[in-house]
């Protein structure tokens, strides 16, 4: 039986969790927010680059996984690299689907949405570079959008005027108003995709990378003969933190959640 250890911020990443439990439905499929970080997508780069190679390789060293799945677009954009270099087992990231998106399009016009820090990457411009020659792509960065969603999963009441104020000036101007797809680009975004939706004009579709990363997960993971074991979630930021995390990561099947303090 195979373990996989799917890590994020906060709680973006519970959607590629359920994305892979529902491909490999024999994987114990772990979890990690570093809830006592969170939010990653208004850190500087200096921040991240500081704690995620060290972090990963402690929640590697403590959960050992066969593989470790980075589901947050703001470290993976950033830190693939670096935390590869420090653990042993096969690491996917999570990085925008901007090559389906200029695929799909039809009027050559694609929407981003993501954390500030992610539309800032470089690795966004290569992406574009290498798969969204001549299309044109308009980006949206916005801290709030993950904030509603971590909201929404803890069970609490959101406001969709709020989601569509963050999610409107992507179609502003002339260019704006062709966008027919739209990236969710952080993995917070698929926990308010109806709040989203309802924030597009109808015609706009969206598009995530759940199921593409939980494919590849699988493709990458050794094949193990490992004893089946309950899952375990992990949380950074003691005690109270696991305390608010719990309900919601409870209605995820997460009942044992273990504190990890760095
Ligand atoms: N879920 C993360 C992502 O995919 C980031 C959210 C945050 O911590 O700002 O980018």
């Amino acid at each position: 039986m195979t373990r996989a250890l799917v890590f994020d911020s906060g709680m973006g990443g519970l959607t590629i969790a359920d994305e892979l439990r529902r491909a490999a439905p024999d994987w114990v499929v772990d979890y990690a927010a570093d809830s006592g970080f969170f939010p990653y997508g208004v850190k500087t780069d200096a921040e991240l680059r500081a704690r995620l190679p060290g972090l990963c390789a402690a929640l590697v060293d403590r959960a050992k996984p066969d593989v470790l799945v980075i589901a947050c677009n703001t470290a993976s954009t950033l830190s693939l690299g670096d935390i590869r270099a420090q653990v042993k087992v096969p690491v996917v990231g999570t990085v925008p689907a901007i090559k389906p998106a200029a695929e799909q399009t039809r009027t050559g016009i694609i929407g981003i949405l993501a954390t500030p820090g992610t539309v800032r990457r470089a690795y966004l411009d290569e992406l574009e570079r290498k798969y969204a020659d001549g299309k044109t792509v308009i980006r949206r960065g916005s801290a709030g959008l993950v904030d509603i969603a971590e909201r929404k999963v803890r069970g609490q009441s959101i406001d969709q005027e709020q989601v569509t104020y963050a999610v409107k000036p992507l179609f502003d101007g002339l260019q704006g108003q062709l966008i027919d797809i739209v990236v969710l680009a952080c993995t917070h975004f698929p926990l308010i995709r109806d709040e989203i939706q309802a924030a597009c004009p109808p015609h706009v579709r969206l598009i995530d990378t759940g199921e593409a990363v939980a494919r590849q997960a699988i493709k990458v993971a050794p094949k193990t003969e490992r004893s089946a074991r309950e899952a375990v979630a992990y949380v950074t930021g003691g005690a109270a933190n696991r305390a608010a995390m719990a309900p919601a990561l409870g209605r995820f099947c997460y009942v044992t959640i273990e504190v990890v303090d760095l």
